[in-house]
């Protein structure tokens, strides 16, 4: 098994999209990945939609403030919440699955970009749009596709983040 260390610290937001359609064997892959991530008690309170229709994609754009891109993107992964299956865990648990979408993805050579949703005020909007249950949430919407940019990033220092025994 490879170290994972630099695939992690090689994948970005990626927030301009390529217009080239992402192969649907990908797609069920990034799925996969997202279907084996860990979950407390192994509860997987988690649904999963894709979005690939263009309208849907603009509409999508234009209410959420923070993430135009998703217009680009050709697709669109919407990890949801599922607090019934388990109340404290559901959100950590699918932020869990979505990372594990978005590093896949990154092996593939395709691009994402996590935009936040659970919690806003545009959330009911969203879950109108897409015809999302009442009893679910939506954590977010993640745009995927071929990256047309290459962003660099920063950390903090591990040293001021970093506790050894005590803090
Ligand atoms: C929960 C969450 C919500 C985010 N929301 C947005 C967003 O609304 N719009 C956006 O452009 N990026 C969003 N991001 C992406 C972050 O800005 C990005 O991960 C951070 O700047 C670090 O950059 P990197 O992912 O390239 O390392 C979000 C990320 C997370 C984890």
């Amino acid at each position: 098994m490879n170290d994972a260390l630099e695939l992690l610290k090689s994948r970005r937001s990626i927030r301009k999209y390529k217009n080239q359609p992402v192969e649907e064997e990908k797609i069920q892959k990034c799925l996969e990945a997202a279907q084996w991530a860990p979950s407390a008690s192994n509860k997987q309170p988690w649904e999963f939609l894709i979005v690939t229709e263009e309208r849907i994609r603009q509409k999508l754009s234009e209410i959420h403030p923070y993430a135009k891109f998703v217009a680009e993107s050709p697709v669109v992964f919407v990890p949801l919440t599922n607090p019934d299956v388990h109340q404290k865990y559901h959100m950590s648990d699918s932020a869990l699955a979505t990372l594990q979408f978005m590093i896949e993805a990154h092996s593939l050579g395709l691009g994402t970009c996590w935009a936040g949703v659970i919690g806003a005020s545009i959330e009911p909007e969203i879950k109108e749009l897409l015809g999302v249950p009442e009893h679910l949430n939506v954590l977010g919407l993640v745009a995927t596709g071929y990256a047309g940019e290459e962003p660099t990033r920063t950390r903090k220092e591990l040293d001021t983040l970093v506790h050894y025994e005590k803090y």
